[in-house]
């Protein structure tokens, strides 16, 4: 079944077309991959989804057969639409916990700060969220720096608690913008195996842009390929990565013919 749609989706800068009349697809229960060189619009893919810029004119947007053009972020969230950032936007004053029960009241829309001191959810609805929030931190293994600072983080315990905070929102739908940029191998294998089964315990669908194209050729069924903000290929890890076109558009970020096959096959 079909959850999200674009037609026609257009965005530019000035001169600049990042993101130029994509009609995209997502059924429900998908993993999607969308890949493409630097700059090729994957951030502002998601930035226009989730209501972070405006679109053109034209540009349509459906969630769950809904037009949602343009609406405004937290009404978009509120839908079951729900995003992470490429650079990571902790609250570093808060702790573990707190960065949690933030994502979870921007769920129920709530007034963040208010309901964080308690001046709107009674004491009972409280204790329930930061039962279901430390839920969800032993489940992205984080239980054991709930009371800590998001500063004391590692980069990698960073990208789950992003993870888990988007996780709070309860989306339908989880964007995740370079979920791994950063880590180590070793992070990245974790991080994987933690996304796959918050996936497939909330029924989540997912749409994942990634340089490090090893996580997107092992979990996605269908990779969605952009360039200068067109869609220039999309299907299977093994279609897309032996599609001349991808070739050429990798080829133009300055690897030498090796690298390129390296990265697509990696
Ligand atoms: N707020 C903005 N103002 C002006 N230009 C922008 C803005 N956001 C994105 N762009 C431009 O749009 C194009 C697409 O950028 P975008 O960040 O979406 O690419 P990306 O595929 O996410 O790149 P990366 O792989 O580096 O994350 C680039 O040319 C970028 O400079
Ligand atoms: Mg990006």
């Amino acid at each position: 079944m079909k959850i999200l749609e674009t037609n026609n989706l257009s965005k530019s800068f000035g001169g600049i077309k990042a993101i130029n009349n994509l009609d995209f697809t997502l059924n429900q229960n998908e993993v999607r991959g969308v890949i493409g060189p630097n700059g090729s619009g994957k951030s502002t893919f998601f930035n226009l989804l989730t209501g972070i810029y405006k679109t053109d004119e034209g540009s349509r947007i459906f969630l769950n057969g809904e037009n949602i053009t343009n609406l405004e972020t937290h009404l978009i969230v509120e839908r079951g639409m729900a995003r992470t950032f490429q650079l990571l936007r902790l609250f570093s004053e808060m702790t573990v916990l707190d960065n949690m029960m933030v994502g979870y009241h921007l769920h129920v829309k709530y007034g963040i700060l208010s309901s964080i001191f308690g001046t709107r959810t009674t004491r009972a609805e409280e204790k329930r969220i930061r039962e279901e929030m430390m839920e969800l931190l032993v489940f992205i293994g984080l239980i054991d720096y709930a009371f800590m600072d998001a500063t004391e983080l590692s980069i990698g315990q960073r990208r789950l608690l992003s993870l888990g905070r988007a996780m709070a929102m309860q989306p339908k739908i989880l964007l995740l913008d370079e979920p791994a940029a950063g880590l180590s191998p070793v992070n990245v294998d974790n991080l994987l195996k933690i996304i796959m089964s918050l996936r497939k315990r909330y029924s989540t669908t997912l749409v994942i842009t990634e340089h490090i194209l090893k996580v997107v050729m092992e979990t996605c069924k269908t990779i969605t390929v952009l360039d200068y903000g067109t869609k220039i290929a999309e299907g299977t890890p093994t279609e897309v990565k032996n599609d001349n076109k991808v070739i050429n558009a990798y080829l133009g970020e300055e690897l030498d013919d090796d690298q390129v096959l390296r990265e697509l096959n990696s």
